[in-house]
Order: C-alpha cells, then structure tokens, then sequence
C-alpha cells in the first residue's frame, strides 16, 4: 500500500520476473531481475509528479534488486514518463494481452 500522510493511496507491488515463466518469456531479462507495478488510485493526487518519487524511493529503499524492469502500455504516456523521470529507460518493444507496451528498466 502507498501511504501519504496517513491516507492509503495507491499500490506498489514487485515480483521476481523468473517466478512467472510466461511472463519472463517475454520480457527476457534473466535471473534476479524483479518487476514493478504502481497505482495512484486517488484521481486528485495524478500528474502531480508523486508517481516519480514514490518509484525512486520503492526502487531504492525496498526493491534492492540488481535490475528493474517495467510493462507499461504505449498509450499510457503518462505512466512511461513518470518512469523515465524515476529514472528508467525505454530498452524494448513487447506486446502484453495484445497489446503495444514498452519495457521500461533501471540497472
Ligand atoms: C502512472 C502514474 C503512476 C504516474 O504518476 P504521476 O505522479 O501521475 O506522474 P507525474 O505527475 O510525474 O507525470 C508524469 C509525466 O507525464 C506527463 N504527462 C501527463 N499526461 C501526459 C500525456 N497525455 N502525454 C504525454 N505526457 C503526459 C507529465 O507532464 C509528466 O511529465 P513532465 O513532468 O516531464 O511534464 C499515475 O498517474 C497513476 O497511477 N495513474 C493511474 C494508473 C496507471 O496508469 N498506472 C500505471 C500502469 S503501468
């Protein structure tokens, strides 16, 4: 759970890509190499640059993992901007339920 000033706000969650093999099959990143997913589920709180610095924070402080890497749909722009300013990168194209996203990665 993401909480700001005692208020549950959104979810955070990581997982070890090779724990799904469907899944690491696609985005190909090899052992220890988690994955990340993020929800700021109050609308008033979105595009306040919040998603950033909770990645930054969760990255550092919780993930600890050697390599990061995200899906996140082409068409959400939003969401791969927020994590291109927490500092990941664009490494790939890859297609999720049929649909276009970007594999976004840190380390
Ligand atoms: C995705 C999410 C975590 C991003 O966090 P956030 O705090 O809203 O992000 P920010 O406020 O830092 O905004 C991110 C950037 O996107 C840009 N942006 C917003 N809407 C945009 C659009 N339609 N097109 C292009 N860029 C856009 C913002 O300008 C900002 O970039 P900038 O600071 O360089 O100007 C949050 O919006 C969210 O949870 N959304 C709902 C669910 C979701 O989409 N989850 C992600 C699934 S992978």
């Amino acid at each position: 759970m993401i909480v700001a000033d005692g208020q549950d706000i959104g979810m955070i969650e990581t997982y070890v890509c090779s724990d799904y093999p469907e899944w690491d099959a696609i985005v190909q990143v090899g052992e220890g190499v988690v994955g990340v997913d993020l929800l700021i589920g109050e609308e008033e709180l979105i595009g306040r640059g919040l998603g950033p610095e909770i990645l930054r924070t969760f990255v550092r402080d919780v993930v600890r993992a050697s390599a990061c890497v995200a899906s996140v749909d082409e068409e959400n722009p939003r969401s791969w901007r927020a994590f291109e300013k927490a500092g990941f990168r664009h490494v790939r194209d890859i297609e999720e339920e049929g649909r276009p996203h970007r594999l976004m990665r840190i380390g």
